[in-house]
């Protein structure tokens, strides 16, 4: 179905916990989030009732997000109640992927489709700072488990922070001389525990380009700017929230934790799903759909929304 912008939005982006078993500095306070009542989160059927709903508006892609997503209880019952679903072309997980050694085959058998793992830094104990609960080997671990279970086209995301991470770039490009990923350096957005952060952290992520060498664009792809040095087995991506740049062409819809529809990741207006079924549940996803705003309400001073990425699932 279009929007009010005549984009064609096929897209859900669906976060089925706002736990997580890391609190990255960037995303969450050192205690982390307290633990709602099991029945302020969507439950199995809900999550399944919704992407069914979603699929019979136009959806063809549904990400599943978090928090982290493999913590939640029932989360492969979820995959396989959306992979069912007649009409739905994709269905796709963004992951810290510590629980991948445990889940990767399940998950895979599940139905799902194609994986995105998040790894800021390549180095052993800046992970645990970054992360404060992670282990380095636990998340390369799970990319090995991703391959083995099938897992075709793996991305990994990786927040570029000044002065934390940048001195990697070249590091996280070099992978992708051997190994067929996308690496995809992502724009710190100032939301949650960073909002606050010094300026020097937010770096343009036209800084991986003055900083290495050799890469060639290839054609754009959803949100990222694509790259590749020649010969290379995998892809770089960059993904510029800061700039705006891909909000003429945003195809997404986002349903919070709490079964909030949010038509754009920065905004304000939610629309409440929970209660809602049949006609009156399509009703409000479609005007959902149609009230998405042309572009996003993010400067360097904050997003509009008060919620924060595990919330949203970003
Ligand atoms: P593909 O399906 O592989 O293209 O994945 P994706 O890029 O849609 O999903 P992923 O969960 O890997 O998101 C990567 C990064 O892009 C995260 O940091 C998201 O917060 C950010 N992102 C995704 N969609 C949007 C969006 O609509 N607006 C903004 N500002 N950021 C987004
Ligand atoms: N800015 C940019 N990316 C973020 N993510 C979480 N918080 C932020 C932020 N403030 C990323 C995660 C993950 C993806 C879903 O969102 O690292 O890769
Ligand atoms: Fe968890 Fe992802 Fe937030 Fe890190 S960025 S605390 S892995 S939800």
């Amino acid at each position: 179905m279009k929007d009010g912008h005549m984009r064609d939005i096929r897209y859900l982006r669906l976060s089925v916990t706002d736990l997580c078993n890391y609190r990255c500095q960037y995303c969450m306070a050192p205690e982390g989030v307290e633990k709602r009542p099991h029945n302020d989160i969507l439950s199995v059927e809900e999550c399944v009732e919704i992407g069914g709903a979603a699929v019979s508006c136009g959806i063809r892609k549904i990400r599943l997000t978090g928090g982290e997503p493999l913590v939640r209880r029932g989360i492969v019952d979820i995959c396989r109640g959306l992979s069912a679903l007649s009409g739905l072309e994709e269905l796709c997980l963004t992951t810290n992927g510590s629980l991948l050694p445990q889940l990767a085959g399940p998950l895979r058998r599940a139905g799902v489709d194609r994986l995105n793992l998040s790894l800021d830094t390549l180095r052993p104990r800046r992970f645990q700072e970054i992360t404060r609960l992670g282990f380095l080997d636990q998340a390369l671990e799970g990319i090995r488990a991703a391959e083995e279970a099938g897992f075709p086209r793996l991305k990994l995301n990786v927040v570029l922070m000044g002065g934390i991470n940048d001195d990697e770039i070249p590091d996280f490009i070099e992978l992708t001389r051997t190994h067929p990923w996308e690496v995809r350096f992502i724009e710190l957005m100032p939301m949650g525990p960073c909002a606050g952060w010094d300026s020097s952290r937010f770096l343009s992520a036209d800084e991986v380009l003055r900083r290495f060498g050799g890469l060639i664009p290839l054609k754009d792809s959803g949100v990222a700017r694509r790259f590749q040095v020649p010969g290379w087995a995998g892809t770089v991506g960059l993904i510029e929230p800061m700039s705006h740049r891909f909000c003429g062409t945003c195809d997404r819809i986002r349903v919070t934790a709490d079964g909030r529809l949010k038509a754009c990741l920065h905004s304000r207006q939610e629309l409440e799903l929970r209660g809602l079924h049949g006609k009156a549940l399509l009703e409000a996803i479609r005007r959902g759909i149609a009230s998405k705003p042309g572009c996003h309400h993010l400067t360097e001073d904050g997003s509009e929304t008060p919620r924060c990425m595990n919330e949203i699932g970003g």
